[in-house]
């Protein structure tokens, strides 16, 4: 189960100051918790079950073993909101997946689109094209280049090795109705960052072999623990008011630090979330983060001595799940302490140490889970996008869009002759 802690032993944001701003803003709970009706259109998250549901797992999961009997590949193709969810589970609990998962549509890098059809070669494989609107670029482009490999290798049997994930009555949706691709809902009432429990997130993990079942029990379990809890006791309530006073003291960037570079892809997913969710109207915490203990030996030195902008979350993996000795071998090295040591046992030490240093100095949060698995990706996922939520509106900022990204596509388009 998910555990929320919180320290700050430099005493930035007195208790009794917390306590009061939890107890003032509490309708913000009780917005959110109340389904919130300017919003009615992007909330299609707030219950798992709405997209996510045991209906929706049983077609994805039918889907999903077609593509695993018949695939060497499967290219996850999307960007942002349409594949960072996926990406952070699968990388994290499946990255030796058969079929193999690659990614397109994240890039316009001549190089790795290159690259891609070098690893497709021969292979057999199947496409996932995932876009809200079908208007993005990156998605938009690599799905030409990817369906005419398909067509050349498949001629008209390409058609049902291409799956699109789209909003319904799009013209994505069209294009399918017309060229007999596969078609799977985008849901409507919900952004792409907060798709991670829909149709949107739960095909490509369950084509990569997911327990995606496992994943939304862990969300519901969640919902109920954050539809249930009084604002005092409530995690998520607690973490979006800290932050937000923390953000009122000058305490501009979080960084999400881990000791799993195998969550090197929820980190972005995370950064993806609370970066376009707040980052607006010239306000909002940056969310950044850090892959330790590689990072230790960069950022590190700014986090524990640097300005003080940052306040840390750490995510805290209590059992990795792997074992990996360090030999004796009798060699007077200097690393002799270390002989039958095990790294977990190492890194979990790394974790203590580091965050007894930082939280000296920095307000720290911690997530803390006993193992990482798809019912714990569901937790953390409802978690943050929850959290994400109160934050923004602690804030004053409209939680679900996203105004900022439009004006580089402007140029780019203009540049591209669109
Ligand atoms: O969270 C969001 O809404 C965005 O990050 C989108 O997911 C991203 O821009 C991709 O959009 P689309 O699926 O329309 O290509």
């Amino acid at each position: 189960m998910l555990r929320v802690s919180y320290t700050d032993a430099a005493g930035i944001i007195p208790d009794s100051v917390r306590t009061q701003y939890m107890e003032r803003q509490r309708r913000v709970l009780d917005q959110v918790r109340g389904g919130m009706a300017e919003y009615a259109d992007s909330l299609g998250w707030l219950d798992p079950d709405t997209w996510g549901g045991s209906t929706v797992q049983a077609e994805l999961t039918e889907l999903a073993a077609e593509v695993r009997g018949g695939a060497d590949v499967f290219v996850l193709t999307g960007v942002g909101g349409s594949n960072n969810a996926a990406r952070a589970v699968i990388t994290a609990l499946a990255p030796d997946s058969v079929p193999a998962v690659c990614y397109a549509g994240n890039t316009l890098c001549a190089y790795e689109l290159e690259r891609l059809q070098k690893t497709l070669g021969s292979a057999s494989f199947y496409v996932n094209v995932i876009a809200k609107n079908f208007e993005t670029l990156e998605p938009g482009s690599a799905f030409r280049v990817l369906r005419s490999l398909l067509y050349k290798a498949y001629g008209s049997g390409a058609a049902a090795r291409i799956i699109c994930t789209g909003t319904p009555e799009s013209q994505l949706h069209r294009l399918c109705l017309e060229h007999g691709w596969r078609f799977l809902p985008f849901p409507p009432d919900i952004g792409g960052r907060y798709s991670a429990v829909s149709p949107v997130g739960l095909f490509p993990m369950a084509a990569a072999g997911i327990d995606i079942a496992q994943l939304v029990q862990g969300a519901r379990g969640m919902r109920r623990r954050l539809f249930s809890l009084d604002a005092q006791e409530n995690p998520a309530y607690q973490y979006a008011c800290t932050r937000n006073l923390l953000y009122q003291a000058g305490y501009a960037i979080e960084l999400l630090s881990f000791f799993e570079p195998r969550l090197c892809n929820f980190s972005r997913w995370w950064i993806q979330l609370f970066a376009e969710s707040e980052g607006k109207q010239g306000r909002g915490v940056f969310p950044s983060s850090a892959q330790y203990s590689e990072d230790l030996h960069s950022v590190g030195q700014f986090v524990q001595d640097g300005s003080r902008l940052i306040y840390e979350t750490f995510v805290e993996v209590r059992n990795g799940g792997a074992s990996c000795r360090i030999p004796a071998d009798g060699v007077d090295d200097r690393f002799n302490y270390l002989d039958g040591r095990d790294f977990a046992d190492i890194n979990a030490c790394a974790f203590d140490a580091v965050y007894q240093a930082h939280a000296r100095i920095l307000p720290c949060f911690k997530f803390s889970v006993d193992t990482l698995d798809a019912y714990t990706f569901g937790e953390l996922f409802y978690f943050c996008e929850f959290a994400c939520v109160l934050s923004s509106l602690l804030l004053g900022v409209n939680p679900f869009d996203q105004p900022g990204v439009e004006a580089y596509k402007q140029y780019l388009f203009s540049a591209l002759g669109k």
